[in-house]
Order: structure tokens, then sequence, then C-alpha cells
């Protein structure tokens, strides 16, 4: 599946044109369950100045999770997008879905620091959330926690990459 729709302001700068802190291209996909709370987020990031490619699913016909987050990992994994977040209802089967995906780390948070940690620590390139278990208010701080932090290497840098030995 291809990135087929693009919203945002895109190319790192906002609806006025100013260039924004954020240039990084943020790949979302969900399943039925979280379509709501996905184009939320898709608002919201493309409001802080992130390239949104957000690949639906649009209509709330019934969808089966493991080809959403599997479309936004192989994004992520192909190069076409820098970091990507799914969401399905509560999370798990999405993220677990991504993960098998050559090149992906992606973690369930549903909470700040985790967020935070999981680009610190585990250099993460994938969130996934769960629409049935965050709120939209505390769902979109969980993301900016997510999108504001960077993988601070160091020793982290040997974990990864013994992460990475794993997959072969
Ligand atoms: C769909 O009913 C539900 O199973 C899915 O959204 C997700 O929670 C699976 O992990």
């Amino acid at each position: 599946m291809g990135l087929a729709t693009v919203s945002g302001a895109g190319k790192g700068s906002n609806r006025r044109g100013f260039i924004m802190a954020n240039s990084k291209r943020i790949v979302l996909s969900s399943d039925h369950a979280a379509i709501e709370l996905r184009q939320a987020i898709a608002a919201h990031i493309a409001e802080r100045g992130f390239e949104v490619n957000d690949i639906g699913p649009v209509s709330p016909e019934s969808t089966h999770y493991p080809k959403h987050g599997e479309a936004a990992a192989r994004a992520v994994a192909a190069g076409d997008a820098d970091l990507g977040i799914v969401v399905c209802g509560t999370g798990q089967g999405i993220m677990m879905a991504a993960n098998k995906v050559k090149g992906i780390r992606c973690g369930v948070c549903s909470d700040t620091f985790s967020a935070q940690m999981i680009r610190t620590h585990n250099d993460a390139n994938m969130l996934a959330l769960g629409a049935r278990v965050l709120g939209e208010g505390l769902a979109l701080e969980v993301v900016d926690a997510f999108l504001s932090a960077e993988f601070e290497g160091g020793r982290h840098g040997l974990r990864v990459d013994m992460i990475k030995g794993i997959e072969g």
C-alpha cells in the first residue's frame, strides 16, 4: 500500500508559511476502532509542523489491524516516513504486526514517560496507541512526548544493535 493521503502543513512549514522546527515525516494508520483518534492525531501533529501521511482507513467498516500496522511499518522501513504512529483498540495488535517488519521498533504507550523513553533509550521508530484505552487528551500528550524526544545513542546504541541482531 502506498502513502495515499497527504495532509498537514508539510515540508516543515506551517499554514502561514513560516519554517517550523519539525520537518519529520510521520505515517499514520489504524483499524476501524481508532479512526477518530488517528485523525485527531494527524490534525494535531500537522498543526505542530510535521509532514503527515495518513494512510487510513477512512470508512468505519470493520477491518483487520495487521494489514494497517504492516502498511505503516513498511513505509517507515522503506524510508518513506521517519516515524510511524499506529492505533487500534488496545494498540497491542497493531504493534505486534508492525514489529514483524524488519527494522521496526514499535512500542505501545499509555503514558508520556514511556513514550519519551522508547525514543531516547530504545530508538523506537513507531508508536502504538489504544483508542479504547486512552482519551484523546492523553493520547495527544503521549504523541507529543514521543515526537519531541530523540535517541540518546551511547550505551543504548549497543543495546538497540543487539535488538537488530535478533532480526538476523
Ligand atoms: C478490534 O475489535 C480490536 O481487536 C483491535 O482494534 C485491537 O484492539 C487489537 O489489538
